[in-house]
């Protein structure tokens, strides 16, 4: 079927059924074009607690749609694609963060949103790329442990005065951006700024002029003076920034920013979806009640 059939028969279906669909930046441009909302992490998380619809359709990867579960239990979360993960999230398991808060007692979990509920649940708090420096700063607790991005980790503690250890995970998306492809660029667009997401290596990142969420380069790409760009992050986004932005230029900072899981998301799956209300997201009630208090606590903090 072609897609402009598809997205009709989406619309239609939305409405039917009182529907929404949520989108993340690294969903390939079809899905972003029949999202309601498009964004990072965090504005996804307030976006699914805001919505007053029955239903949410979750373009995006398994703990997004999780997180949508356990932050509005009465909705119906469907991720169209049941094995949509993300291999970061599967970097940490409850047991071994167990072990690690049994080494150090006196230590708060800061739990990146890229996690399953179990994880959330055996944490203290959550963050996003977009706040965890004010996450980790709003903290009593003069030891942090942070799971699961270490590279994430790493850009936090060099903007607190708390002892972090960082758990061994990354985003094999951003984790592939090696300083000689920034290098290389720089070379090629020597007028062009550098932008990245702080899931990027530190060596990467000390290329960086700004280190931001998806939302903060997308915004930021707009105030900046510089006409030329070159975007640290997945590389679906430099075509929406191609989009939004027509008289400014971006270049990917390696052609391998790309994630797999979350282009496995389709106009089909997302139809077959809202025709047979598949597939559900399920979180057992006892783990949602407790992941649930770790996101609570994020979305209470000021500047989040
Ligand atoms: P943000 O959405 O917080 O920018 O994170 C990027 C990401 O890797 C999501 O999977
Ligand atoms: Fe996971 Fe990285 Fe893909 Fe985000 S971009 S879903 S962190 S693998």
């Amino acid at each position: 079927m072609e897609n402009q059939l598809i997205a009709e028969k989406i619309k239609k279906l939305k409405e039917e059924r009182n529907a929404i669909i949520l989108s993340h930046f690294y969903t390939r441009r079809e899905m972003q074009d029949v999202a309601d909302f498009v964004g990072d992490s965090l504005s996804l998380c307030k976006a699914a607690v805001n919505s007053k619809a029955d239903v949410i359709i979750f373009a995006g990867v398994h703990f997004m749609a999780e997180s949508a579960s356990i932050l509005s239990p009465e909705k119906l979360v469907l991720l169209p694609v049941p094995d949509a993960g993300c291999p970061m999230a599967d970097m940490v398991t409850v047991k071994a963060l167990r072990e690690e808060k049994e080494k150090h007692p006196d230590a708060a979990v800061v739990c990146y949103v890229n996690s399953s509920a179990a994880v959330k649940a055996e944490s203290d708090i959550c963050c996003t790329s977009a706040n965890a420096v004010n996450v980790v700063n709003s903290i009593k607790n003069r030891e942090i442990i942070f799971v699961p991005d270490k590279n994430l980790g790493a850009f936090v503690s060099l903007h607190t005065d708390k002892k972090i250890h960082l758990w061994p995970g990354f985003c094999h998306v951003h984790d592939n951006i090696t300083e000689n492809d920034i290098r290389n660029l720089q070379d090629l667009h020597p007028d062009a700024a550098f932008f990245a997401h702080p899931e990027c290596r530190p060596e990467v990142l000390n290329f960086a002029e700004r280190i931001l969420s998806t939302s903060g380069i997308v915004r930021e790409v707009g105030s900046s003076g510089s006409t030329e760009f070159i975007i640290g992050t997945e590389r679906e986004i430099v075509r929406s920034l191609q989009k939004k932005y027509p008289d400014k230029k971006f270049y990917p900072a390696s052609e391998k920013t790309f994630c797999y899981n979350m282009k496995k998301i389709t106009l089909e799956s997302i139809l077959n979806s809202l025709q047979n209300m598949e597939y559900e997201i399920h979180v057992p009630e006892n783990v949602r009640v407790k992941a649930r208090k770790a996101l609570d606590r994020m979305l209470e903090i000021r500047g989040s």
